[in-house]
């Protein structure tokens, strides 16, 4: 059996002095969750997180992570650095380095390949813009995002990747896909792992949803057969709302 993992995401918010208390407060409202649960923090605040998480059920990830092991590459991380404050999980390729900060399957997929290199667990992003969706292009988008993210990864590495379906639309909108849609397209990324990899492969990858998903709604989307956690923005600020996610 898989086990879910619901993964805060918190994006450009909290200093060290709110990373401590809100973890404080998140961790004893998560100590009997069934599923593993991760905040991913600011690279400031890491080592502060780091700190307060131990010896509680949360585990600790970054938000992105250099391609290259070390160099003149300014203002970048990598993932020895990252490795060296026990951060467990990156986010990769998440839809907001894709739109501001010019992020692309290409340099994805070199992100990822470091992470792996180094010992990380990439949580993989893709997910299609409003206007792609209109436009009736959710699966061709999802798909080469998939295979662009994928390729030339070893299936030796496969246990260690988790993927996460965000549609753009749905990002900190209140919008959510409904249960429904969001699992259709997660079926359509599980299918593309299938093609790359095999049945096993793409049945054991755990595939998170994204996009307002929220106290409310949580329990709806976990319910579904193909979404095996959560990727959690706005909700995973606040210690209640992130632990109803969690408790889902
Ligand atoms: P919201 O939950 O705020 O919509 O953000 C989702 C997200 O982008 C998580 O990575």
């Amino acid at each position: 059996m898989k086990k879910p993992i619901i993964a805060g995401n918190w994006k450009m918010n909290n200093t060290n002095a709110t990373t401590k208390t809100l973890l404080q407060d998140i961790a004893p409202l998560v100590e009997n969750a069934q599923c593993e649960v991760v905040v991913c923090v600011p690279y400031t605040n890491i080592d502060t997180a780091r700190k307060a998480i131990r010896g509680t059920k949360i585990k600790l990830g970054a938000q992105n992570v250099a391609w290259a092991p070390k160099g003149a590459y300014t203002g970048e991380i990598s993932a020895e650095m990252l490795k060296e404050l026990k951060v467990e999980y990156v986010i990769i390729g998440h839809s907001e380095r894709r739109q501001y900060f010019g992020e692309t399957d290409q340099s994805v997929n070199a992100r990822v390949k470091a992470a792996l290199e180094a010992g990380l667990k990439p949580i993989i992003c893709v997910g299609e813009t409003l206007e792609e969706r209109e436009a009736g292009k959710t699966a061709e988008v999802v798909i080469r995002q998939t295979n662009g993210a994928f390729e030339g990864i070893e299936k030796a590495y496969l246990k260690r990747i988790v993927v996460a379906y965000e549609p753009v639309w749905a990002i900190g909108t209140g919008k959510t896909a409904t249960a429904q849609e969001a699992n259709d397209t997660i079926a359509i990324i599980r299918k593309a792992i299938r093609k790359l990899y095999n049945k096993t492969a793409a049945n054991a990858m755990r595939i998170q949803y994204g996009g307002s998903m929220n106290a409310k709604n949580a329990s709806e989307l976990m319910a579904m057969p193909e979404i095996d956690g959560g990727l959690i923005g706005g909700a995973s600020l606040k210690a209640e709302d992130f632990a109803k996610v969690v408790n889902y």
